[in-house]
């Protein structure tokens, strides 16, 4: 691991591919080393604070600028990247996507989404499926980071400033404007979700009382260490441009970053080092205590998405129903399923990569099972084991897409769950 992941979450990394690729004193010297070209990637407004400032130096084979014009690619997009047009107020569950034959980006379908790329507010909801490499294509998505969460088949993630692999459990965040390639580590299906954030990048959240440690760490977060490829044939460069994607050729390998500097990196994240905080006397705090990353907006407090996790993890809450309760939230929540069972859904609609959404206000908890087992359980110390939930929790409602409707996805009788609550008021 030491060889391949720098360590730190907001760190300014330095990493070469060759030793002496990068310039020691300036950024931007009139010859760089190895005949290298410098050139910066911005991840953040020139003059934001210091804190949230992302920016790196990226020193190339090539300079990026080096490809022939896009040109659209309707059909593909057709195929992947659908709409969110449809506000819909019911709670919604979805089945996994099928084993799809296909690179990844062929593998993409939207499910739900909300707010625009070109306001800088919102993400959409995909899941991808897929088992074939890229090949000589890769990805630049000028709309938002994407942020990976594998539920099967491990990833092979190659960006500009080097390469991940990801296995279910982990996460992969390559931030907006990164040139990157997704391929199956190793032959079969891969299947997971992604986040794409049009908001302010992923930050970790705020710890209050909670304190210097808790939740996840910084030294947790991986990022590559350069690698890249001195390639030359027929490439192809596919952007994504307010929701569009856009074909260019090119005669290189766009990976040929040898060094860089900066703290706009990618990384990836072992969710099972979630450091899960709950009570140790009774109810349950707020469930922001399982956020793993933020997208701030605007407004102090209120996340444009959060992404949390529902882990493993012991239940000791005296007097206490111990599944999250009934509720209804002014925010909006889709979510997935990586592995096990979920402790508020006891039966088999909500598997590993399915999903689900409750929309703003939409009521909704446990079905008439777990409620019926949480009431009556005893409550001695418990592990929930085996399990990995999570949630991108937004601001604003989600749309769903058309693709979201279709037959033998979309679970029509899902609010069958809640119909059987017998009255028991006396
Ligand atoms: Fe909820």
């Amino acid at each position: 691991m030491e060889n391949k992941y720098l360590s730190g979450f907001g760190n300014h990394f330095s990493s070469e591919a060759r030793t002496g690729a990068l310039p020691l004193d300036q950024n931007s010297p009139q010859k760089a080393p190895m005949g290298l070209y410098p050139e910066q990637l911005s991840g953040s407004a020139f003059t934001a604070p210091r804190h949230t400032n992302l920016y790196s130096w990226l020193y190339r084979i090539r300079p990026s600028v080096m490809h022939k014009a896009f040109k659209p690619l309707k059909e593909l997009t057709l195929k992947t990247f659908f709409k969110p047009l449809h506000i819909n107020p019911n709670q919604m569950r979805w089945n996994a996507l099928k084993e799809e034959s296909g690179n990844f980006i062929e593998g993409i379908r939207t499910v739900c989404g909300t707010g625009m790329s070109h306001e800088q507010r919102g993400l959409q909801v995909h899941l991808y499926s897929f088992n074939q490499g890229m090949q000589n294509k890769y990805l630049m998505n000028a709309d938002g980071d994407f942020l990976f969460v594998p539920q099967s088949g491990s990833l092979q993630v190659k960006t500009e400033l080097g390469f991940i692999e990801a296995e279910p459990g982990e996460i992969v965040l390559v931030p907006r404007g990164m040139k990157f390639q997704v391929n199956p580590l190793k032959p079969g299906n891969c299947k997971g979700y992604i986040a794409e954030n049009f908001g302010s990048p992923f930050r970790l959240p705020e710890l209050g009382a909670i304190g210097a440690n808790g939740l996840a760490h910084r030294r947790h977060f991986l990022t590559p260490v350069a690698a890249f490829e001195d390639l030359e044939g027929p490439f192809e460069l596919i952007g994504k441009f307010n929701g569009e994607l856009w074909s260019a050729e090119m005669g290189h390998s766009p990976l040929d970053v040898v060094a860089w500097h900066g703290n706009y990196v990618p990384f990836k994240y072992d969710l099972r080092k979630f450091n899960t905080i709950n009570t140790v006397s009774f109810d349950h705090p707020d469930p922001s205590i399982f956020t793993v990353l933020t997208s701030p907006s605007d407004t102090p407090g209120v996340a444009n998405v959060d992404f949390a996790i529902f882990p493993p993890r012991w239940m000791v809450a005296e007097n206490t129903f111990r599944p999250p309760y009934f509720h209804r939230n002014c925010m909006s929540e889709y979510m997935g399923l990586i592995y096990g069972t979920y402790d508020a859904k006891e039966e088999e609609g909500f598997g590993p990569g399915g999903g689900s959404l409750h929309n703003f206000y939409s009521a909704h908890g446990p079905d008439v099972e777990a409620f019926e087992k949480a009431s009556a359980a005893e409550l001695k110390p418990f592990k929930i084991d085996g399990t990995m939930a999570f949630m991108f929790e937004s601001r604003i409602p989600y749309m769903v897409t058309d693709f979201a409707m279709t037959k033998n996805f979309l679970q029509e009788d899902y609010q069958e769950v809640w119909q059987d609550f017998k009255k028991n008021f006396k």
